[in-house]
């Protein structure tokens, strides 16, 4: 089998540019990356660089200036509004740093709202979105509405929303952004423990270095251009059970990795944990060396 018959998204050339006034803002050009089946991949990059952005072309919200993005091999820029409405109700979840739930909708009318759209009967949208509600462990808030949950528990449904459809492709913009860092923490998990659950590609963009680590690759967006970590997932996915997480340690310095229960990374064992001490946190200390650590 080639390697790249396991792509989700290969990006190639990609070029996005926005009109401000006369001038063409260009926020990236020739992005060239893909990213493969059950990959974990974070987005990192300061504030403005075009992290939404590029989530949004690689969700098919928008369309890029110039390049290709291939949904699944087939190249997506000739489908029709329609039929890219239809991509990202059928393949894709979304979860945005503001959870975005319809506030005076009860929490599984949120959670049934992209079935019903989809043509589900209303039993079948209502059965698949109370078992959705029961991963997250809101299946007793189901009809409360959903501008009474806590932020942490409004990204809970948001997450059961993003899930109902069964997509593949899970898409989370800075889902812990408004968000304590416990919370945050616990959500991170909650979409880990999903990814593996529901056999997703997951790319989530964060400012947080720890949950960064967690993931398998990160991608790091600076001045329009794209910088990847070491490729973590095809170096451990033959020993899938050995890699469900990596640390949360920001690097190969003393920190010991996540123990307590205030820690994303608590209820991985110590050893566990310790072991994957990962190429990605290694990476990323090395980045932390060479430009400080206030460079997201
Ligand atoms: N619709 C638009 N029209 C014009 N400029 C835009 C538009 N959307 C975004 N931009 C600009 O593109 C740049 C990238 O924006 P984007 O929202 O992708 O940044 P970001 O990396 O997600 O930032 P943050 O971390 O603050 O969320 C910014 O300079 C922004 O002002
Ligand atoms: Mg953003």
């Amino acid at each position: 089998m080639n390697a790249n018959d396991d792509n989700v998204i290969e990006a190639i050339g990609l070029r996005k540019t926005y009109r401000s006034g006369a001038d063409e803002l260009v926020i990236f050009d020739g992005l060239d990356f893909a990213v493969r089946r059950g990959e974990r991949l974070a987005i990192i990059g300061e504030s403005g660089v075009g992290k939404s952005t590029l989530m949004y072309l690689l969700g098919a919200l928008d369309r890029p200036s110039g390049g290709t993005i291939k949904f699944n091999h087939r190249d997506i820029s000739g489908l029709s509004d329609a039929e890219l409405a239809d991509l990202r109700n059928r393949e894709i979840g979304f979860v945005w740093q503001n959870h975005s739930l319809l506030p005076e909708f009860t929490a599984v009318e949120n959670v049934m709202m992209p079935l019903l759209i989809r043509g589900a009967t209303h039993d079948d949208a209502l059965a698949v979105s109370m078992a959705g509600l029961d991963e997250v462990g809101l299946r007793q808030r189901a009809s409360h509405r959903a501008g009474e949950l806590s932020g942490g528990e409004q990204q809970r449904v948001a997450l059961a929303r993003a899930l109902a459809g069964k997509p593949k492709l899970l898409l989370a913009d800075e889902p812990t952004g408004s968000l304590d860092y416990r919370t945050g923490g616990m959500i991170m998990t909650l979409l880990e423990d999903l990814h593996r659950t529901h056999d997703l590609t997951s790319i989530y963009v964060t400012h947080n270095l720890a949950f960064a680590g967690r993931s398998d690759r990160i991608l790091r967006l600076d001045k329009g251009k794209l910088e990847m970590s070491g490729d973590l997932f095809h170096a451990e996915t033959s020993n899938q059970q050995d890699t469900p997480y990596q640390t949360a340690a920001m690097g190969s310095d003393s920190r010991e990795p996540a123990t307590s229960p205030d820690d994303p990374g608590a209820g991985r064992s110590l050893g566990e944990t310790r072991t994957k001490r990962s190429r990605t946190a290694q990476w990323m200390a090395g980045l932390m060396h060479r430009e400080g650590k206030h460079y997201v």
